[in-house]
């Protein structure tokens, strides 16, 4: 298990020194760094989904829920005139692209092209499900469940990374280019532009934690992924943490040269920098939506639908259906707090919100029912005649939807078992435009590194969990104010923009290329 008991204070980072990070700053800086040689991102997830509207024949979009096309698709609207490589998903995609699979996206406001490639069933089984999620996404959370590998995934990965690297090289055609990619479902994609174009200026964020080297080793393909990651010129964690983990599986694992001090692996004469810069939410937008009339709404919408004026405190927990997410250690946390204090029955309420996720694997399956049944006895040991604690709340949900939820949860409850950051815990954050409401956060997220004012716990401590969660309950407004004021400024801070434009100026400067 990871220790990452102490959150250190935040330091104060570039956008500190030089003001704060807008949309428009990295639009400047942007113009500047990416003037002869455009700016490709991939990842597997697209940023939006296509649909066809039969009664009406016509084409409609979406966003798909999850933080990380959400964060990243302002950051691409602000550069303009980028290109996305991600998976064509939706039933309408194919439609809606010209013959080389590109559309223009944002749908209705056009600034950048998304380029969709295709994926076969086998090689969604093998390289999304299997190797991505049954291998990698266990292996790097520590959570328990054995990872597994196996050849047949592997050799799917493998493909499907080259034909996300073939995608980026046909985009690019022989021009020089900036390519960020994005995370552990396309670690080789480094590895197979750096053979096809040395030249080439390459980043990879990596979004999840990265795990000590005694549990790295188990996979059996560990090396080349490895060396798939180092031949980018700049990787990106979002905590020193897992930084350091990888370079101490790197020591580990391979022959190479490293540089600790600058945080630098030499590799075959080529060098990579490790960088960890914490990623975040477009506050500014998040807080547009939250004091937007359609979020206001949609208050009096889920008050309704919810019966919430009944209750004096509003919990909520709001996650993709994912066991690393810890929500049945959440829901044991409350039925702990009830058993202590029968006072808050009918005073309170839990939503639990959110859409599953993931249902082709087996322990996803088995999360859902599990939390299904966890929700039944809880409700029935403490249920009275017209009240139950636990409301679960599996609809899709929009942004407009989603910063309304929050606003009218008094605490809001991130318990992951281990997460590289967490957003629902800045956007719980970002949306508190009047500065109140309590955030109780696992120690073991990323995002407890930045926010020592959220009340921290260990999920794993249901005793301890329970009377953080009274604490919660509990906490003088003034007390609250303070907290969720120093939360703000920190989010604020450390924004999308600061992040995308701290990792894209490290990788400029790997390439040679300097922005003022
Ligand atoms: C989480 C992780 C991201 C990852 C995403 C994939 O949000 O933090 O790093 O990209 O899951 O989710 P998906 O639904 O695309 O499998």
């Amino acid at each position: 298990m990871v220790d990452h008991d102490s959150a250190y204070p935040v330091q104060p980072t570039e956008s500190t020194q030089l003001g704060l990070w807008t949309q428009e700053r990295l639009r400047s800086v942007a113009r500047e760094l990416f003037v002869d040689a455009p700016l490709v991102v991939v990842s597997n997830r697209e940023p939006y989904l296509h649909h066809i509207d039969e009664k009406n024949n016509n084409l409609t979009w979406r966003r798909p829920p999850g933080g990380l096309v959400s964060a990243l698709d302002p950051v691409m609207q602000a550069i303009e005139g980028g290109v996305w490589v991600a998976q064509g998903v939706g039933e309408g995609d194919r439609t809606a692209v010209d013959a080389s699979g590109r559309v223009p996206v944002p749908p209705d406001n056009p600034a950048y092209t998304l380029k969709r490639i295709w994926l076969e069933q086998a090689e969604i089984e093998g390289y999304y499900e299997g190797f991505s999620n049954e291998g990698l996404w266990p292996l790097c959370h520590v959570v328990f469940h054995r990872p597994r590998f196996n050849a047949s995934d592997w050799k799917h990965y493998q493909t499907v990374n080259r034909r996300f690297a073939d995608a980026v090289l046909e985009e690019i055609g022989g021009k020089p280019a900036f390519v960020w990619v994005q995370d552990y479902h396309l670690c080789l994609v480094p590895h197979y532009l750096r053979q096809a174009r040395p030249d080439l200026t390459i980043g990879i964020s990596w979004h999840i934690p990265w795990p000590n080297p005694e549990i790295f080793r188990t996979c059996p393909y560990g090396v080349q992924l490895l060396e798939g990651l180092l031949a980018a010129d700049v990787i990106g964690f979002h905590i020193r943490y897992h930084g350091n983990n990888f370079l101490a599986t790197v020591e580990q694992e391979l022959e190479a040269r490293l540089d600790r001090e600058r945080s630098r692996v030499v590799r075959s004469g080529h060098e990579t920098l490790i960088v960890d810069i914490p990623i975040s939410v477009d506050t500014d937008e998040e807080e547009e939506v939250a004091r937007s009339q359609e979020a206001a709404d949609q208050m009096e919408h889920f008050q309704v639908l919810f019966n919430l004026e009944r209750y004096d405190h509003v919990l909520l927990g709001l996650d993709r259906f994912d066991y690393t997410k810890g929500i049945p250690e959440r829901l044991m946390a409350l039925d702990h707090l009830l058993q202590d204090h029968p006072e808050y029955k009918e005073k309170l309420v839990f939503l639990q919100v959110g859409e599953v996720s993931r249902m082709q694997i087996p322990h996803y399956q088995e999360l859902n029912q599990e939390v299904e049944q966890l929700t039944q006895e809880i409700n029935d040991r403490h249920r009275t005649t017209d009240w139950v604690p636990i409301i679960l709340w599996r609809e899709p949900i929009d942004r407009a939807d989603l910063m309304a939820l929050y606003q009218l949860a008094d605490i809001c409850v991130v318990s992951s078992l281990h997460d590289g950051m967490n957003l629902v815990a800045k956007e719980y954050i970002a949306s508190r435009v009047d500065e109140t409401g309590v955030l109780v956060l696992s120690k073991f997220t990323g995002a407890a590194r930045e926010l020592p004012d959220a009340l921290l716990i260990n999920p794993y401590d249901a005793d301890d969990f329970a009377k953080k969660l009274d604490q919660a309950i509990q906490m003088p407004k003034a007390q609250k104010a303070d907290r969720m004021r120093r939360m703000r400024r920190v989010v604020r801070q450390n924004n999308i923009y600061a992040w995308a434009g701290r990792f894209l100026q490290e990788m400029a400067r790997s390439g040679g290329v300097e922005a003022r």
